[in-house]
């Protein structure tokens, strides 16, 4: 098995993780004095949002230099340092990879404005309609038309994000090469794979088709969501794309290719590729975009899932990330300590969005204080992603710990990390529970799974390795209901379980989740 695959992956948010400097903002030294929270917290790798040169338009998703650290976050040789000192610990280090688009500041556009240095094609231009305006009704994910205007080509450039972030046009060999050369730079200072942002949106149709309306659309849901993105993502041709971005990391040993995909199971998994050559691990949103957070939908999404996978393909669960409301705010509290035993239970490896150990919540931005271009350009729609983006707060002091200065956004009311460490019964040391009774039983970590059935409010399935059986039980209701099956209790959401035995008849709490051992036969 591939470290990828038994291990556990810990998303960071650099601006929010923790600032060495006081200048509010989390940076690199920041994220090298908190490996050792990861470690203890028992992950193997962590994935680093983007810390390269960026005007911040999209708080670094708007990349200015491929190859370079923005000075907001530090410098090379930080983040040498900080891999070097993640090696050391025992910890892989993913980058967050954003070939989709470049800033509008990269030279690369500012060269294809301007017809030179061979990039009039880097980008994605084309004359105005006929009759004049746009040349397609594509939208922007971030509001409006995707088309931007320029007056010195006198074209429209296409961009999926802000108008700030040119889409580049990877029907381009000298895009393909120079991405595949900024990929080769950081693999040799030693990264341990990449995470692609926004991998299936690559390549859009060659023949510039509107899309179509979308039926379900109504006026509360994002104006990108009017249309069906049928010619604007999830094209055929984004397999060659990526598949010959997974040629590059396999240039180097026990590397690792993850996929930003917001798709269905059965799109999701084409991207594992033609003979499992595309990504190694397509992220899987699923639990992620459920909204009806239910024993049967749940069942039922692990099922298709399991069912769906090509042969040779490895499966992973995601429950949050940097875009999307946080899962304790999803389904609150309580419910979140079920939902971290059934993401460190499921086979497949699990992605930690930083702050979910603590529980953290959605903290609500005064409209003053709203940074996110989502909010700033859709105001009212709960489109805006700072509620999940809110400093991680360290200790109880003053600035949390996070920084001496002011941050960039406020802090919530989350339980800091110092004060979780010494209670027992803490979100923190629940997840660091889990995290080593996976490490510790293979079981958990590659097993088959087995058995999923919802029964009421109850999800149950077994993982099974050879003669070894454990048993998750977990209620996603608010009343006690009726257990499954026995076995020696290895980990639960409740104090007081843990090493007792259990048969037949017994009972789980409202917003209990166990893990059963079983004894092999004989
Ligand atoms: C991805 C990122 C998101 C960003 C967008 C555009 O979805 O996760 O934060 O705004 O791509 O790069």
């Amino acid at each position: 098995m591939e470290w990828w695959q038994t291990g556990i992956v810990y998303q960071v948010y650099p601006r929010s993780f923790r600032d060495s400097d006081g200048d509010g903002t989390g940076d690199l030294p920041g994220i090298i004095a908190g490996l050792e929270h990861l470690v203890w917290l028992g992950v193997d790798a962590v994935w680093i949002s983007p810390v390269y040169p960026s005007p911040m338009t999209d708080f670094g998703y708007d990349v200015s230099d491929y190859c370079a650290i923005d000075p907001l976050f530090g410098t090379l040789a930080d983040f040498d340092t900080l891999v070097a000192r993640a090696h050391a610990l025992g910890l892989r280090v993913i980058l967050d990879f954003v070939p989709n688009h470049t800033s509008d500041q990269h030279e690369w556009f500012i060269d294809s404005r301007n017809r030179r240095n061979g990039r009039e094609d880097w980008y994605i231009w084309r004359d105005a309609a006929p009759g004049g305006g746009p040349p397609t009704n594509w939208l922007s994910n971030f509001a409006g038309p995707a088309w931007g205007w320029d007056d010195r080509r006198g074209q429209y450039y296409y961009h999926a994000f802000l108008p700030t972030q040119p889409d580049l046009n990877w029907r381009n060999p000298a895009v393909v090469a120079a991405m595949h050369d900024a990929m080769r730079f950081w693999l040799r200072r030693g990264v341990d794979g990449f995470r692609v942002d926004v991998m299936w949106m690559m390549i859009k149709d060659d023949q510039f088709r509107d899309d179509p309306p979308n039926p379900a659309w109504h006026p509360g849901m994002s104006s990108h969501d009017r249309l069906l993105p049928v010619y604007t993502a999830d094209r055929p041709e984004v397999h060659d794309v990526v598949a010959g971005m997974r040629a590059v990391t396999d240039e180097f040993p026990a590397r690792v290719l993850i996929g930003e995909l917001y798709l269905p199971i059965d799109r999701l998994v084409t991207y594992y590729g033609l003979d499992g050559k595309g990504a190694q691990l397509p992220f899987n949103f699923q639990l992620l975009l459920l909204q009806d957070w239910s024993a049967s939908a749940i069942a039922d999404i692990i099922t298709r899932y399991e069912a769906e996978l090509p042969p040779g393909a490895w499966p992973n669960w995601v429950l949050g990330n940097h875009d999307r409301p946080r899962i304790a705010s999803r389904i609150g509290p309580a419910q979140a300590r079920v939902a971290a035993m059934l993401l460190l239970t499921l086979r497949g490896t699990p992605t930690v969005y930083m702050g979910e150990e603590l529980g953290m919540i959605d903290t609500p931005i005064p409209p003053a204080a709203v940074r996110d271009p989502a909010e700033l350009r859709e105001p009212g729609k709960a489109l805006g992603r700072d509620p999940e983006r809110t400093p991680f707060p360290w200790t109880d002091a003053p600035g949390h710990d996070f920084t001496t200065g002011t941050p960039w956004l406020p802090f919530g009311a989350d339980t800091p990390l110092s004060q979780q460490r010494e209670d027992a019964g803490s979100m923190l040391q629940l997840y660091r529970r889990l995290t080593s009774l996976r490490r510790a039983n293979p079981t958990l970590a590659t097993g088959a799974i087995t058995n999923v059935r919802a029964d009421g409010p109850v999800l149950r399935y077994e993982r099974t390795l050879g003669d070894r059986k454990s048993r998750v039980v977990l209620n996603l209701g608010v009343l006690p209901a009726a257990g499954w099956g026995g076995g020696k209790v290895a980990a639960s959401t409740h104090s007081g379980r843990v090493g007792t035995a259990l048969e037949g008849g017994w009972y789980l709490q409202p917003n209990e989740g166990v893990v059963l051992d079983i004894e092999p036969p004989g």
